[in-house]
């Protein structure tokens, strides 16, 4: 049989662990250099912790400057973190945030041809060949998911099919006809997508889709086995935010499928303990911190995400990978004292093959102490008198919090087009 055409790595990617760290300490100087001189922001922050550019001298020196938070991009709406004068600018995006005022990011020529070039780079280590067509669901516009799978996607020469989310049943019309080999959704939505390949009498597991890249929310190991089981697909894992460029930030290797190898030659990582900051022995659990090496328009000194995981040594390629996104420390659920994510429960939920992965958590107050109620749905044609039951007990066993289960109706559940809302907080803020 011939042998499938595959398209090339970069040198970067398999270059020796030496040669990247050498090419990170130049990038990493000149980056804070630039944050230094061209934003005011970082200016007084460096000036007040009394550190300086120039105090770098190894890239563990790094850890003498200080962490940056989303507060401080708010406190700077929406250009203020910009460090080159707007007529360098040629794309602006924002991420809408659950309060208050979005998050603004800014590109220079320059920091698109990056991100195009992690994204292209992303695509292909998820297993894209020459000739593949790619069914883009992630939304266009504000949103950098759709942008930035597109264009990625081009670079590489894939045909790009830009559907953007909603309109499922367009959506599975469209996969019918076009065949593509790709699709890039979220998760949540892709569920969504399968759902409607059924109701319209298809089967999910003899469409032309080939691999689908899933991220831009958390999702479990579980889930992943699901999606596999359900569909023609394989699943492998895409990460990005919008303050450190969008998707393409770390991505699943297909040939592995262990964890996201980071682009370390453009985002250089930390983890640090989200209580006190301090960065922790690589292999821990912790909160992720990304340091832009090449941004020009935006640079990011030490971003705290809130997503929590730990960095691992490297394997299908030379940069260091991150485990799978437990949760975000701002979806921690506190439940009388217990640290619940909605990442544990859906694992929960998973294993019991009679329950759907539709699913949200209530949390409201009982009178002072916290509740949760986790609401599911069965799967279609299961019937089980003994779910909720079962599902309650797994809850207390293996996470430690009490919780009330109610089993609701088939498309009860709110279907997402995006990003799913996992938790509904009823709690008096
Ligand atoms: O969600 C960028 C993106 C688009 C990533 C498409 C992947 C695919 P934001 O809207 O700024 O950007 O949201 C960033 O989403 O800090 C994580 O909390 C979460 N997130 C993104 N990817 C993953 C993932 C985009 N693979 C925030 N697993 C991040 C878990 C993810 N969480």
């Amino acid at each position: 049989m011939a042998k499938a055409k595959r398209f090339p790595l970069e040198p970067i990617e398999k270059a020796s662990r030496k040669s990247l760290r050498e090419l990170q300490l130049r990038r990493l100087k000149w980056s804070l250099k630039h944050a230094y001189e061209n934003v005011p922001h970082y200016r007084k922050k460096f000036d007040a912790a009394g550190v300086k550019p120039k105090d770098l001298k190894t890239l563990a020196d790094l850890a003498k400057f200080p962490l940056t938070a989303k507060t401080d991009l708010r406190e700077n709406y929406p250009f203020g973190m910009f460090a080159v004068p707007m007529d360098r600018i040629v794309r602006i995006h924002a991420s809408s945030g659950t309060t208050g005022k979005p998050t603004v990011v800014g590109y220079t020529q320059k920091d698109i041809d990056t991100w195009t070039q992690v994204m292209a780079r992303s695509i292909r280590a998820g297993g894209a060949r020459p000739g593949d067509k790619v069914h883009n669901a992630y939304g266009y516009g504000l949103f950098t998911g759709g942008l930035g799978f597109h264009y990625g996607a081009e670079a590489l020469g894939l045909a790009v099919i830009p559907l953007s989310g909603g309109m499922t049943e367009r959506q599975v019309q469209l996969i019918q006809d076009f065949k593509p080999a790709l699709i890039s959704v979220t998760p949540s939505y892709m569920l969504a997508i399968a759902d409607e390949m059924e109701k319209q009498g298809l089967d999910p597991k003899k469409s032309s889709l080939r691999v689908g890249f899933f991220g831009a929310e958390p999702w479990t190991n579980e889930m992943r086995k699901q999606i596999e089981a359900r569909t023609s697909l394989d699943a492998v894992d895409v990460y990005g935010l919008s303050e450190v460029i969008g998707p393409g930030v770390a991505q699943e290797c297909i040939e592995t499928k262990d964890g996201l190898t980071i682009w370390e030659d453009h985002f250089y990582p930390e983890i640090v303990d989200p209580q006190t900051g301090m960065v922790l022995p690589e292999g821990e659990l912790g909160e992720l911190v990304f340091t832009s090496l090449t941004k020009e328009a935006m640079p990011v000194i030490r971003y705290r995400t809130r997503d929590l995981t730990r960095l691992l040594p490297p394997t299908a390629r030379s940069m260091r990978r991150m485990e799978k996104i437990t949760g975000r420390s701002d979806d921690m659920l506190i439940i009388r004292g217990v640290n619940v994510f909605p990442t544990q429960i859906e694992e929960l939920i998973l294993k019991q093959k009679e329950l759907a992965p539709h699913y949200v958590l209530e949390v409201s107050k009982d009178g002072p102490m916290d509740h949760l109620t986790v609401m599911v749905e069965l799967a279609p044609g299961a019937a089980d008198a003994e779910s909720a039951s079962r599902l309650r007990h797994h809850i207390k066993s293996y996470i430690g919090v009490s919780a009330d289960v109610k089993i609701v109706p088939l498309s009860t559940i709110e279907r997402s087009i995006g990003k799913a809302k996992r938790v509904i907080d009823k709690r008096a803020k």
